[in-house]
Protein backbone atom coordinates (compact mmCIF):
# COMPACT_ATOMS: atom_id res chain seq x y z
CA UNK A 1 0.00 0.00 0.00
CA UNK A 2 1.45 3.45 -0.89
CA UNK A 3 -0.01 6.31 1.14
CA UNK A 4 0.76 10.16 -0.06
CA UNK A 5 1.39 13.24 2.62
CA UNK A 6 -0.30 16.25 1.35
CA UNK A 7 2.87 17.95 0.28
CA UNK A 8 3.32 14.66 -1.74
CA UNK A 9 5.99 13.16 0.27
CA UNK A 10 4.87 8.92 0.02
CA UNK A 11 5.27 5.75 2.38
CA UNK A 12 5.10 2.17 1.64
CA UNK A 13 3.44 -0.08 3.71
CA UNK A 14 4.05 -4.23 3.77
CA UNK A 15 0.62 -4.78 4.90
CA UNK A 16 1.67 -8.75 5.25
CA UNK A 17 4.56 -10.72 6.86
CA UNK A 18 7.29 -11.09 4.21
CA UNK A 19 9.89 -11.73 7.00
CA UNK A 20 12.57 -14.67 4.97
CA UNK A 21 10.42 -14.54 2.10
CA UNK A 22 11.79 -13.66 -1.42
CA UNK A 23 10.10 -10.85 -2.37
CA UNK A 24 10.23 -9.48 -5.57
CA UNK A 25 9.22 -5.82 -6.18
CA UNK A 26 7.74 -5.26 -9.30
CA UNK A 27 7.46 -1.43 -10.86
CA UNK A 28 6.81 0.20 -13.89
CA UNK A 29 8.83 3.68 -14.31
CA UNK A 30 7.42 4.94 -17.41
CA UNK A 31 4.07 4.04 -17.77
CA UNK A 32 1.60 5.65 -20.43
CA UNK A 33 -1.34 4.50 -18.20
CA UNK A 34 -0.67 6.67 -15.47
CA UNK A 35 -0.18 10.08 -14.47
CA UNK A 36 3.38 9.57 -12.49
CA UNK A 37 6.58 10.96 -13.53
CA UNK A 38 9.41 8.69 -13.69
CA UNK A 39 11.25 10.18 -10.45
CA UNK A 40 7.65 9.35 -8.75
CA UNK A 41 8.02 5.82 -9.31
CA UNK A 42 11.52 5.91 -8.88
CA UNK A 43 10.66 7.13 -5.54
CA UNK A 44 7.33 4.11 -5.11
CA UNK A 45 10.36 1.83 -6.19
CA UNK A 46 12.89 2.58 -3.18
CA UNK A 47 10.31 2.91 -0.76
CA UNK A 48 8.99 -0.18 -1.57
CA UNK A 49 11.95 -2.23 -1.36
CA UNK A 50 13.32 -0.32 1.84
CA UNK A 51 9.99 -1.38 3.19
CA UNK A 52 10.75 -5.06 2.39
CA UNK A 53 14.21 -4.71 3.49
CA UNK A 54 13.40 -3.20 7.08
CA UNK A 55 10.34 -6.33 7.00
CA UNK A 56 13.29 -8.57 7.18
CA UNK A 57 12.28 -9.99 3.21
CA UNK A 58 15.08 -12.67 2.75
CA UNK A 59 15.90 -11.73 -0.62
CA UNK A 60 14.79 -8.41 -2.33
CA UNK A 61 14.65 -8.41 -6.08
CA UNK A 62 13.88 -5.11 -8.35
CA UNK A 63 11.72 -6.23 -11.46
CA UNK A 64 11.95 -2.75 -13.49
CA UNK A 65 12.15 -3.90 -17.26
CA UNK A 66 12.35 -0.36 -17.82
CA UNK A 67 16.04 0.92 -16.44
CA UNK A 68 15.35 4.53 -15.12
CA UNK A 69 18.40 7.20 -16.26
CA UNK A 70 19.90 4.47 -18.44
CA UNK A 71 21.12 7.18 -21.09
CA UNK A 72 23.17 8.91 -18.51
CA UNK A 73 25.56 6.25 -17.74
CA UNK A 74 28.63 8.75 -18.35
CA UNK A 75 29.19 12.61 -18.93
CA UNK A 76 30.29 15.05 -21.21
CA UNK A 77 31.21 17.77 -19.63
CA UNK A 78 29.86 19.43 -16.14
CA UNK A 79 27.00 16.59 -16.03
CA UNK A 80 25.81 13.75 -13.19
CA UNK A 81 26.02 10.64 -13.97
CA UNK A 82 22.38 10.11 -12.93
CA UNK A 83 22.25 5.78 -13.75
CA UNK A 84 24.97 5.91 -10.92
CA UNK A 85 22.86 7.09 -8.42
CA UNK A 86 19.86 5.18 -9.22
CA UNK A 87 21.79 1.91 -9.04
CA UNK A 88 23.48 3.54 -5.65
CA UNK A 89 20.13 4.30 -4.36
CA UNK A 90 18.37 0.85 -5.48
CA UNK A 91 20.85 -0.91 -3.90
CA UNK A 92 21.10 1.52 -0.69
CA UNK A 93 17.35 1.07 -0.20
CA UNK A 94 18.44 -2.82 0.31
CA UNK A 95 17.89 -4.57 -3.20
CA UNK A 96 20.22 -7.78 -3.89
CA UNK A 97 19.32 -8.09 -7.37
CA UNK A 98 17.43 -6.00 -10.40
CA UNK A 99 15.70 -7.29 -13.23
CA UNK A 100 15.37 -5.54 -16.31
CA UNK A 101 15.18 -5.76 -20.22
CA UNK A 102 17.31 -4.69 -22.38
CA UNK A 103 19.40 -1.70 -20.64
CA UNK A 104 20.70 0.96 -23.12
CA UNK A 105 24.14 0.66 -21.88
CA UNK A 106 25.48 -2.60 -20.70
CA UNK A 107 28.01 -0.93 -18.92
CA UNK A 108 25.59 0.01 -16.12
CA UNK A 109 25.82 -3.69 -14.71
CA UNK A 110 29.34 -2.52 -13.05
CA UNK A 111 27.46 0.48 -11.08
CA UNK A 112 26.61 -1.72 -8.55
CA UNK A 113 28.45 -3.19 -5.65
CA UNK A 114 26.66 -5.84 -4.03
CA UNK A 115 23.32 -6.22 -6.23
CA UNK A 116 23.15 -8.25 -8.88
CA UNK A 117 22.02 -7.36 -12.86
CA UNK A 118 19.89 -9.45 -14.91
CA UNK A 119 19.95 -7.84 -18.19
CA UNK A 120 17.48 -9.69 -20.21
CA UNK A 121 16.98 -9.53 -24.11
CA UNK A 122 13.78 -9.39 -25.88
CA UNK A 123 15.73 -9.92 -28.94
CA UNK A 124 14.42 -14.29 -29.32
CA UNK A 125 10.56 -13.29 -28.55
CA UNK A 126 10.92 -10.68 -31.09
CA UNK A 127 12.62 -12.37 -33.87
CA UNK A 128 10.15 -15.46 -33.97
CA UNK A 129 7.07 -12.78 -34.07
CA UNK A 130 8.75 -10.84 -36.49
CA UNK A 131 9.87 -13.95 -38.49
CA UNK A 132 6.54 -15.09 -38.88
CA UNK A 133 4.94 -11.68 -39.87
CA UNK A 134 7.51 -9.88 -42.77
CA UNK A 135 9.23 -11.69 -45.81
CA UNK A 136 12.98 -12.37 -45.12
CA UNK A 137 13.79 -12.68 -48.97
CA UNK A 138 15.42 -9.64 -49.72
CA UNK A 139 15.85 -7.72 -46.23
CA UNK A 140 18.66 -5.92 -44.45
CA UNK A 141 18.99 -5.33 -40.79
CA UNK A 142 19.78 -1.40 -40.30
CA UNK A 143 21.10 -0.66 -37.05
CA UNK A 144 19.95 3.26 -36.03
CA UNK A 145 23.27 4.48 -34.61
CA UNK A 146 26.66 2.97 -34.02
CA UNK A 147 25.62 2.17 -30.46
CA UNK A 148 23.04 -0.38 -31.57
CA UNK A 149 25.49 -2.02 -34.25
CA UNK A 150 26.00 -4.82 -31.30
CA UNK A 151 22.35 -5.72 -31.26
CA UNK A 152 21.60 -5.01 -35.13
CA UNK A 153 24.49 -8.19 -35.73
CA UNK A 154 22.66 -10.36 -33.32
CA UNK A 155 19.52 -9.60 -35.66
CA UNK A 156 21.10 -10.19 -38.58
CA UNK A 157 22.81 -13.19 -37.29
CA UNK A 158 19.58 -14.89 -36.46
CA UNK A 159 17.67 -14.05 -39.28
CA UNK A 160 20.44 -14.82 -41.71
CA UNK A 161 20.44 -11.22 -43.73
CA UNK A 162 23.00 -8.42 -43.99
CA UNK A 163 23.37 -5.41 -41.98
CA UNK A 164 24.43 -1.79 -42.65
CA UNK A 165 24.63 0.62 -40.12
CA UNK A 166 23.82 4.72 -39.60
CA UNK A 167 26.31 6.69 -37.70
CA UNK A 168 24.31 8.98 -36.17
CA UNK A 169 25.99 12.42 -34.40
CA UNK A 170 23.79 14.25 -31.52
CA UNK A 171 24.49 17.81 -30.80
CA UNK A 172 24.65 16.97 -27.16
CA UNK A 173 26.31 20.36 -25.76
CA UNK A 174 23.16 22.76 -26.98
CA UNK A 175 20.35 20.25 -26.68
CA UNK A 176 20.11 16.52 -27.78
CA UNK A 177 19.12 16.91 -31.38
CA UNK A 178 20.50 15.12 -34.01
CA UNK A 179 22.69 16.59 -36.31
CA UNK A 180 23.50 14.18 -38.73
CA UNK A 181 23.17 10.78 -40.11
CA UNK A 182 25.30 8.74 -42.58
CA UNK A 183 24.56 5.59 -43.79
CA UNK A 184 26.83 2.65 -44.13
CA UNK A 185 26.24 -0.10 -46.46
CA UNK A 186 23.58 -0.05 -49.29
CA UNK A 187 19.93 -0.78 -48.65
CA UNK A 188 18.83 -0.20 -52.25
CA UNK A 189 15.62 -2.53 -53.42
CA UNK A 190 16.32 -4.04 -50.06
CA UNK A 191 13.09 -4.36 -47.46
CA UNK A 192 14.52 -3.01 -43.96
CA UNK A 193 14.03 -4.51 -40.64
CA UNK A 194 15.45 -2.04 -37.65
CA UNK A 195 15.82 -3.00 -34.17
CA UNK A 196 16.73 -0.34 -31.38
CA UNK A 197 16.49 -1.00 -27.42
CA UNK A 198 13.85 2.12 -27.24
CA UNK A 199 11.58 4.79 -29.26
CA UNK A 200 11.42 8.02 -26.99
CA UNK A 201 10.72 10.77 -28.82
CA UNK A 202 11.07 8.51 -32.09
CA UNK A 203 13.80 11.42 -33.35
CA UNK A 204 16.12 8.66 -34.10
CA UNK A 205 14.28 6.43 -35.49
CA UNK A 206 11.99 8.80 -37.86
CA UNK A 207 15.67 10.51 -39.10
CA UNK A 208 16.35 6.95 -39.87
CA UNK A 209 13.62 6.07 -41.73
CA UNK A 210 13.88 9.00 -44.12
CA UNK A 211 17.75 8.18 -44.54
CA UNK A 212 16.80 4.68 -45.85
CA UNK A 213 14.11 5.71 -48.04
CA UNK A 214 16.27 8.28 -49.67
CA UNK A 215 18.75 5.63 -50.18
CA UNK A 216 16.34 3.38 -51.95
CA UNK A 217 14.39 1.16 -49.61
CA UNK A 218 11.33 -1.12 -49.65
CA UNK A 219 8.99 -1.68 -46.79
CA UNK A 220 10.53 -0.82 -43.85
CA UNK A 221 9.58 -2.53 -40.61
CA UNK A 222 11.07 -1.52 -36.78
CA UNK A 223 11.30 -3.47 -33.04
CA UNK A 224 11.97 -2.22 -30.02
CA UNK A 225 12.24 -3.40 -26.62
CA UNK A 226 11.07 -0.35 -25.07
CA UNK A 227 8.24 1.65 -27.15
CA UNK A 228 7.73 4.63 -24.65
CA UNK A 229 6.53 7.15 -27.27
CA UNK A 230 7.34 10.02 -25.48
CA UNK A 231 5.92 13.67 -25.59
CA UNK A 232 3.96 14.13 -29.41
CA UNK A 233 5.85 10.71 -30.80
CA UNK A 234 2.49 9.17 -31.61
CA UNK A 235 1.50 11.53 -33.78
CA UNK A 236 4.77 11.99 -35.59
CA UNK A 237 4.98 8.03 -36.24
CA UNK A 238 1.28 8.27 -37.37
CA UNK A 239 2.04 11.19 -39.98
CA UNK A 240 5.23 8.77 -41.44
CA UNK A 241 3.10 6.08 -41.96
CA UNK A 242 0.47 8.09 -43.79
CA UNK A 243 3.45 9.28 -45.81
CA UNK A 244 4.46 5.45 -46.62
CA UNK A 245 7.65 5.95 -44.56
CA UNK A 246 7.28 2.64 -42.81
CA UNK A 247 4.82 -0.54 -42.66
CA UNK A 248 4.92 -1.91 -38.96
CA UNK A 249 6.59 -0.84 -35.34
CA UNK A 250 6.52 -4.00 -33.26
CA UNK A 251 6.94 -3.46 -29.30
CA UNK A 252 7.12 -5.30 -26.56
CA UNK A 253 4.57 -4.89 -23.46
CA UNK A 254 7.47 -3.55 -21.21
CA UNK A 255 6.20 -0.42 -22.19
CA UNK A 256 2.22 -1.82 -22.40
CA UNK A 257 -0.42 -0.18 -24.83
CA UNK A 258 -2.92 -2.57 -25.47
CA UNK A 259 -5.28 -3.53 -27.74
CA UNK A 260 -7.17 -0.09 -28.03
CA UNK A 261 -3.78 1.18 -28.77
CA UNK A 262 -3.26 -0.96 -31.70
CA UNK A 263 -6.86 -0.50 -32.83
CA UNK A 264 -6.18 2.98 -32.97
CA UNK A 265 -2.59 2.86 -34.73
CA UNK A 266 -2.94 0.31 -37.21
CA UNK A 267 1.13 0.59 -37.70
CA UNK A 268 1.46 -1.11 -33.63
CA UNK A 269 1.68 -4.58 -32.97
CA UNK A 270 2.27 -5.40 -29.40
CA UNK A 271 4.46 -8.52 -28.62
CA UNK A 272 4.88 -10.11 -25.21
CA UNK A 273 7.34 -10.59 -23.36
CA UNK A 274 5.32 -11.64 -19.85
CA UNK A 275 6.39 -15.38 -20.25
CA UNK A 276 9.95 -14.20 -20.09
CA UNK A 277 10.04 -12.82 -17.24
CA UNK A 278 7.79 -15.00 -15.29
CA UNK A 279 9.81 -17.96 -16.46
CA UNK A 280 13.47 -15.80 -15.05
CA UNK A 281 11.50 -14.87 -12.11
CA UNK A 282 10.77 -18.58 -11.01
CA UNK A 283 14.26 -19.60 -12.04
CA UNK A 284 15.94 -17.52 -9.91
CA UNK A 285 13.03 -18.40 -7.32
CA UNK A 286 14.05 -22.12 -7.45
CA UNK A 287 18.02 -21.02 -7.64
CA UNK A 288 18.15 -22.20 -11.49
CA UNK A 289 20.26 -21.21 -14.61
CA UNK A 290 18.70 -18.40 -16.19
CA UNK A 291 21.30 -18.25 -19.54
CA UNK A 292 19.43 -20.49 -21.51
CA UNK A 293 15.77 -18.55 -21.39
CA UNK A 294 18.21 -14.98 -22.73
CA UNK A 295 19.99 -16.59 -25.52
C1 LIG B 1 20.11 5.87 -28.81
O1 LIG B 1 21.27 5.83 -28.48
C2 LIG B 1 19.08 4.89 -28.38
O2 LIG B 1 19.40 3.59 -28.74
C3 LIG B 1 17.74 5.24 -28.94
O3 LIG B 1 17.79 5.15 -30.34
C4 LIG B 1 17.36 6.63 -28.55
O4 LIG B 1 17.68 6.89 -27.22
C5 LIG B 1 15.92 6.84 -28.77
O5 LIG B 1 15.59 8.15 -28.45
P1 LIG B 1 14.71 9.01 -29.42
O6 LIG B 1 13.52 8.19 -29.79
O7 LIG B 1 14.33 10.21 -28.58
O8 LIG B 1 15.56 9.38 -30.60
Amino acid sequence: EEVTFANGEIKSVINDSVRGKDVYVVQLIDDPHSNKSVNDNIMSLLTAINAAYNSDAARITAVIPQFPYSRQERKKGREAISAKIVCNAIEGAGANRVITLDIHSEAIEGFFNKAKLENLHAGRAVISYVMDNIQIKDLMVVAPDVGSAGRGKYFAHRMGVDLAIIDKTRDYVQSSEISGMRLVGSVKDKDVFIPDDMIATGGTLLSALKLIKENGARDIHIAVSLPFFNGDAVDKFDKAYKEGLFKCVFGTDAVFWGDKFQKEHPWYKEITIAELFGNVIYSLNQRRSVSSLML
